[in-house]
């Protein structure tokens, strides 16, 4: 059930989103560029979207999507069928995996054709998307105990699929249920297993001490055997017949996750547990370098267009006399020479190129702007320091 729970609370999500979207263009509530809307605050001049059964604070929500999340499946309840789909138990003991096979080379071929724009060239991540592999996974296994807190200026933990996952059946199941966002459930069973095979390859896992290559093809039976770097790392041990009391006898004992009940004897809904957590928060932590964002300006740097295009301009109209000396022009690059020049102060240089002088023809000839003649003239100058 775990897979279809979470799966209609992302519907659901997606839903309200879409709601809350459909509400403002709907006019239900028209920007009135008012600081009260139905005698009501807005919040920083937005729109103020009426309460609907009191569910959603200031946002004007779908009722039919309010009513009850959970019958939501693309706007609709879901069919028995569809809910068959996502009712599973998948083990990491293999229960539940069906048979079926793919090989690493079908695997890269299908992430280079579904995956790569997300994931990164051999999953290595990026553009907000989660890296898929950074390496040897059993050598960035070993980055797992490095400690920020103790060590600021050092590394970090590395968790990728190949460090940090415990067993490969996760990614099977992740793939097959979840990807390729937003289409998921599009992989052929088959298929689901050459992507497994191609990301162990790039995470460098062996199988049977031997590494995974470009060869190598994955099935139910090897998937099963293969032991992730990680496998051990994870208390408590849910796997097998004694998993469910592993897991009882964990949570039985406070000191395992960090957390002491104030009243261990009584059962409790608010203020449970001693604060023995320790939070660090930047000032008073003696952290003294934090430093706030550069600029809150989010204006872009000025381009070669956005200053009129000076040096273009300036190749088009200006180069042929002012390259070198030959026509009697000063030299762009020639800094003596502009000291020469500007020492007369950039008033009579702006208006004696503006108007001409000697053999400076008016603009050079040229039907720039004043403006963009003034900025090739300070585009010539700035090449010549
Ligand atoms: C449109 C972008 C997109 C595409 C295409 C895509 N993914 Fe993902 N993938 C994501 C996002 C976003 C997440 C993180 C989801 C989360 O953390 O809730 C993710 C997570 C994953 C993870 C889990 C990573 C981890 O360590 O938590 C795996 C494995 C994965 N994707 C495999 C694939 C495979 C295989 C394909 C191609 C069949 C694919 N993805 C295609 C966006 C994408
Ligand atoms: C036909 C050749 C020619 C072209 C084209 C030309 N210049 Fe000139 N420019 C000259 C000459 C020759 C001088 C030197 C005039 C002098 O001796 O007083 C000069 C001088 C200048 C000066 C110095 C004025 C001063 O006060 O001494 C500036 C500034 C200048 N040019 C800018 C430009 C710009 C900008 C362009 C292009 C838009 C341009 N020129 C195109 C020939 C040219």
């Amino acid at each position: 059930m775990f897979n279809l729970d979470r799966k209609l609370i992302i519907s659901a999500s997606v839903a309200a989103a879409v709601a809350v979207f459909s509400g403002c263009m709907s006019g239900n509530a028209e920007p009135k560029g008012e600081s009260t809307v139905n005698g009501k605050p807005t919040i920083d001049g937005g729109v103020y979207y009426p309460v609907v059964n009191d569910k959603t604070g200031p946002y004007y929500v779908n009722p039919q999507v309010a009513i009850d999340a959970k019958k939501i499946y693309n706007g609709r309840v879901p069919t028995a069928n569809e809910l068959k789909a996502w009712d599973k138990d998948l083990m990491p003991d293999g229960t539940g995996y069906p048979e079926g096979e793919g090989s690493v080379e079908d695997g890269e071929a299908l992430y280079e054709a579904q995956c790569v724009m997300c994931h990164g060239d051999f999953g290595s991540g990026g553009g907000g998307y989660p890296a898929l592999a950074k390496g040897n996974g059993y050598e960035l296994k070993k980055t797992l105990t490095n400690n920020r807190y103790k060590n600021a200026d050092g590394d970090g933990p590395v968790r990728v699929f190949g460090s940090y996952w415990p067993k490969v059946s996760t990614l099977w199941w992740y793939i097959q249920d979840g990807m390729p966002h937003p289409m998921s459930k599009t992989l052929t069973v088959d298929e689901t297993y050459a992507l497994t095979a191609y990301i162990l390859n790039i995470n460098e896992i062996e199988y049977e001490g031997e590494p995974i290559d470009e060869e190598f093809v994955l099935d139910r039976e090897k998937m099963m055997k293969i032991v992730l770097p990680n496998n051990d790392g994870f208390i408590p041990n849910i796997d097998g017949p004694t998993g469910p009391d592993d897991v009882r006898a964990f949570y039985a004992d406070p000191n395992n996750f960090g957390a002491k009940k104030v009243n261990p004897a009584e059962r409790c809904m608010k203020d449970c547990l001693e604060p023995t957590a320790k939070v660090t928060y930047i000032a008073g932590a003696g952290i003294s370098e934090f430093l706030p964002p550069m600029a809150t300006e989010r204006s872009l740097p000025k381009t070669e267009e956005s200053n009129g295009g000076a040096k273009k301009h300036y190749e088009e109209a200006c180069m042929m006399c002012h390259a070198d000396t030959s026509m009697g022009a000063p030299a762009v690059g020639d800094a003596k020479a502009w000291a020469a020049v500007t020492a007369k102060g950039m008033d009579a240089v702006y208006h004696n190129g503006i108007n001409g002088i000697n053999g400076m023809p008016p603009k050079g000839g040229s039907d720039l702007s004043d403006a963009d003649f003034k900025s090739v003239v300070d585009y010539m100058i700035s090449q010549s320091k």
